[in-house]
């Protein structure tokens, strides 16, 4: 394994930003269109509403949002940042969303891009950035996690569509040649199980001319093994954060939060529990978003920070983990 520790430059968290959209979607109004009921949705999943895009509002727009408050609490002048990189599962364009949101936050001297990796897209992403600036190539990046899911959810599936909303958080990290936020990561993928969770290109076929085929450019509704993402999320997530800990020294007490993807709050719990790590330690905000993919760690951070919950220099240890199978953990110090 790489020595994740070649910290000759450090990583700095200066700022973060969120964005969530108006539309607020209910168990109640789930109940209407499928058979199933507030209780079961907040008992098996600790949801009660999430949040979706409206006509005016995109990955580009939400992103864009996002990224203007993590520049805001930086104090950062948009055109000082080198990159932006962008998770997402959804762009507004398949070529790339990202350099739309550099054009409108006017970093003209960035480098823009999107990543992928689903609802671990942003830790991914996250990591990624934080290779450029370690090796001096770049010195502030903005590290955007937007997703809408919205879109792609079959709204006549129960076993899915109760789970995911729409959102977008971002940070603001820098280079730093005399001290160091960022400790250690883990990123894991694992394509053999890349079939329980999976928004695909559909197969539909139409004929440009005599005996030629091409595929439709259109995507399918999302599909999901809830049970074997369940079984995965409860079995990689504790093993990825306990190896991370130990391999920078740290034990489940020293830390002063938990922020998990926010997939479930049953995942969160079993989490929590077999870390033992308490309850309070446990960052959620499931109950008002759902599953926003790319977005949770960042909205869920970036809330965390502006509510004075999360203060300067306190550790945390993040996990995101999704389709792919991709999963991972990250060990900072806010600040
Ligand atoms: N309302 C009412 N009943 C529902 C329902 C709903 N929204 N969804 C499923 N059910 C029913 C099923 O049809 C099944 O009924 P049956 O026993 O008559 O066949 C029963 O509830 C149990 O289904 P099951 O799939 O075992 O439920 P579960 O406890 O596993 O909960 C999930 C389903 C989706 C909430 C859960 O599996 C889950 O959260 N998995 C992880 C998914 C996830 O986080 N994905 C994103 C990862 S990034």
């Amino acid at each position: 394994m790489l020595d994740t520790n070649l910290d000759k430059v450090g990583i700095a968290f200066r700022g973060s930003g969120s964005y969530i959209p108006e539309q607020i979607l209910t168990n109640a109004d789930i109940s209407k269109i499928v058979d199933t009921s507030d209780k079961w949705i907040k008992t098996r999943t600790g949801i009660s509403e999430r949040r979706i895009s409206d006509k005016n509002e995109s990955v580009c727009q939400m992103g864009y949002e996002a990224a203007l408050g993590a520049l805001e609490m930086a104090d950062w002048s948009s055109e000082t940042v080198d990159l932006i990189l962008l998770a997402t599962s959804t762009p507004n364009d398949l070529f790339g969303s990202a350099p739309s949101i550099q054009a409108k936050l006017g970093a003209k001297n960035a480098v823009a891009f999107d990543l992928t990796a689903a609802c671990s897209g942003f830790l991914f992403a996250l990591i990624t950035a934080a290779q450029y600036l370690r090796t001096g190539t770049f010195k502030r990046a903005l590290v955007i996690g937007a997703d809408q899911l919205s879109s792609f959810v079959n709204w006549g599936d129960r076993g899915s569509c109760i789970l995911f909303g729409d959102g977008a958080g971002a940070l603001a990290i820098e280079a730093c040649s005399d001290s160091n936020n960022l400790y250690g990561f883990t990123l894991k993928t694992d394509g053999y199980r890349g079939g329980f969770l999976n928004l695909s290109i559909s197969d539909d076929q139409e004929e440009i001319i005599d005996n030629i085929n091409y595929k439709k450019g259109k995507y399918r509704n999302i599909t999901m093994n809830g049970q074997e993402v369940y079984k995965f999320a409860v079995r990689e997530v504790p093993l990825v954060i306990d190896n991370l800990l130990k391999q920078e020294n740290y034990k489940s007490c020293d830390i002063d939060w938990l922020l998990l993807h926010q997939a479930n709050q049953r995942i969160l719990d079993a989490v929590g529990d077999r870390l033992d790590i308490s309850k309070e330690k446990v960052l959620t905000n499931l109950s008002n978003y759902g599953n926003t993919s790319a977005a949770t760690i960042p909205l869920m951070l970036d809330e965390s920070i502006r509510n004075k919950k999360v203060k300067q220099n306190d550790l945390i240890v993040t996990s995101g983990f999704g389709a792919g199978l991709s999963w991972g953990a990250a060990l900072f110090r806010w600040g």
